[in-house]
């Protein structure tokens, strides 16, 4: 578990995987820029999909719960991890809307950096991030995140191809949280 001020990043239980969940992966305004939304999202599916992940030490993904109230508001997961080279993609959502533009992405982003770096010993944390995506790319830029490439044409969204752009931050210019 990896804690902050203000949240909680724990293991998904079970009990996480409820109508809740599948209502964020089922919201147009949550999914637009996720990968998930090419997939029929169902219960059962999630359901699957933990099973299948939960161990995975290759990919750890955690709740992202407000540590008031233990309320899980979103998802956070490192991975795949490329042991030789010692790096990973981090990628998120905070699914619940009232939640948003309030700096949760920011600190899940962050505990999470300082967790790779410091307890992995990772040396090089990515992400990509569909163009367009602002309040992303601003949250990784506030962790230390720079950009490094646009892939052009990389994706289709709402029938257009977009650019993704692929932000990185290395060890060596990670600064940790106080
Ligand atoms: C993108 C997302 C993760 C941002 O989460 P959040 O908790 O609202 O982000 P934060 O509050 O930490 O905001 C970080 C910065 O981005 C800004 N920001 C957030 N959303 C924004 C938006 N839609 N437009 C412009 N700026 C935005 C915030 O103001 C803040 O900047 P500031 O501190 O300079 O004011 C969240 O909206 C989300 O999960 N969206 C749907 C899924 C998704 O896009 N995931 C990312 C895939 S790469």
């Amino acid at each position: 578990m990896l804690q902050s001020s203000r949240l909680l990043l724990c293991a998904l239980q079970p009990g996480d995987l409820n109508a809740t969940y599948l209502g964020w992966l089922n919201d147009p305004a949550v999914n637009r820029y996720l990968e998930t939304r090419f997939l029929p999202q169902t219960l059962e599916a999630l359901q699957a999909y933990w099973q299948a992940h939960r161990d995975d030490p290759a990919s750890p993904w955690f709740a992202i719960c407000l540590s008031g109230d233990g309320r899980h508001i979103g998802n956070i997961k490192l991975g795949p991890i490329h042991w030789l080279h010692r790096r990973a993609d981090l990628s998120l959502f905070i699914g619940d809307r009232s939640c948003w533009g309030q700096g949760y992405a920011s600190e899940a982003i962050a505990l999470v950096r300082d967790w790779a770096f410091r307890e992995l010993d990772l040396q090089k944390l990515n992400a990509g991030i569909y163009a367009g995506n602002i309040g992303s790319r601003r949250a990784f830029e506030k962790c230390g995140f720079e950009l490094e490439g646009t892939l052009r044409q990389e994706v289709v969204s709402a029938g257009e191809r977009l650019d993704v752009w692929r932000l990185g931050l290395p060890r060596s210019h990670w600064s940790p949280a106080p």
